[in-house]
């Protein structure tokens, strides 16, 4: 089927109270994982690029892989652009065949952030493409911070409904705690802030570094109006094994198929798993 919406996946999973998986992709294998789980479970799905993937495998190589995966495909599946920073990048996206993209203004100030993400909702809109924006600053598990600076990237509450108001976008991605890449300790969710968020606007939140956020504290945040889950390290961590898995048993092999296709094998598994826990398996 043709791609669809962010919009149309999480008006639905607000509608049906579970959250969709946004999953990063960075090569053929990846992709074909993602849709084979999505498959499996019945389940719609984002296929997200970061700014990584389009660096290493090239935007046109990653819509072309995602449009083919869509087209040869019975559940919905949505392109998202994830993290993007630069204007003229995001309105290429949506030109090219993005059916959603983030506009992530985290490093500027409140008002540049809005100036900016309400242009490309403007854009979006005219195009039919979705928008999911950020407030708040959501960062790496290697960064090294205090606490206190910590506490000064997360969402803060204040600012929500303004901003909400004044760009017009269709989602929102909050910081709460969660970290891009592996956690070094159980990462602490600050519910009450999410709880918060919550009330003030009534747009789908999306959660972003939720690789390593227990099971139980992302069904708690889906509980408290999470409608999409962004998974990319638990991806990686899955195809580095199935590789690993492969050369560890046979130091010798050296047909790529044999290598990647175990590791596909075993994205597709944790892909599965996470569609479960999102609540998103026969929501296709
Ligand atoms: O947003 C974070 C993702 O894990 C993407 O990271 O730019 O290294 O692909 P990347
Ligand atoms: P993780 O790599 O921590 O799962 O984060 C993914 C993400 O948020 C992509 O935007
Ligand atoms: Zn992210």
């Amino acid at each position: 089927m043709p791609l669809v919406t962010g919009k149309e996946l999480l008006e639905k999973a607000v509608k049906g109270n579970y959250a969709v998986g946004a999953f990063n992709c960075n090569n053929m294998e990846i992709v074909q994982a993602i849709i084979a789980a999505a498959e499996a479970e019945n389940a719609p799905v984002f296929i997200q690029a970061s700014q990584g993937a389009i660096k290493y495998a090239g935007l046109d190589y990653i819509i072309s892989l995602v449009h083919t995966a869509a087209k040869k495909t019975f559940v919905p599946v949505c392109l998202h652009l994830d993290h993007g920073t630069d204007f003229k990048q995001v309105v290429q996206c949506i030109a090219k065949g993005f059916s959603s993209v983030m506009f992530d203004g985290s490093k500027y100030s409140l008002e540049e952030n809005i100036a900016i993400t309400k242009k490309i909702v403007e854009i979006a809109q005219a195009a039919g493409v979705s928008v999911e924006a950020e407030l708040g600053r959501i960062g790496g598990t290697e960064d090294d911070i205090s606490v206190s600076d910590r506490d000064a990237m997360l969402t803060d509450p204040a600012d929500v409904q303004y901003f909400v108001e004044q760009t017009g976008v269709d989602s929102l991605a909050v910081a709460i705690g969660t970290a891009h890449g592996q956690y070094k300790a159980e990462p602490k969710l600050d519910f009450d802030r999410l709880a918060q968020i919550q009330k003030l606007v009534d747009i789908p939140i999306v959660m972003h570094g939720s690789s390593g956020v227990p099971d139980k504290d992302v069904q708690k945040a889906i509980s408290l109006g999470v409608r999409k889950v962004n998974i990319d390290t638990n991806i990686r961590e899955a195809f580095v094994k199935g590789v690993k898995d492969v050369l560890n048993k046979n130091p010798q092999e050296i047909d790529p198929r044999k290598i990647l296709g175990p590791a596909r094998e075993a994205m597709t598994e944790i892909v599965r798993e996470k569609i479960r826990v999102f609540g998103s398996s026969g929501k296709a």
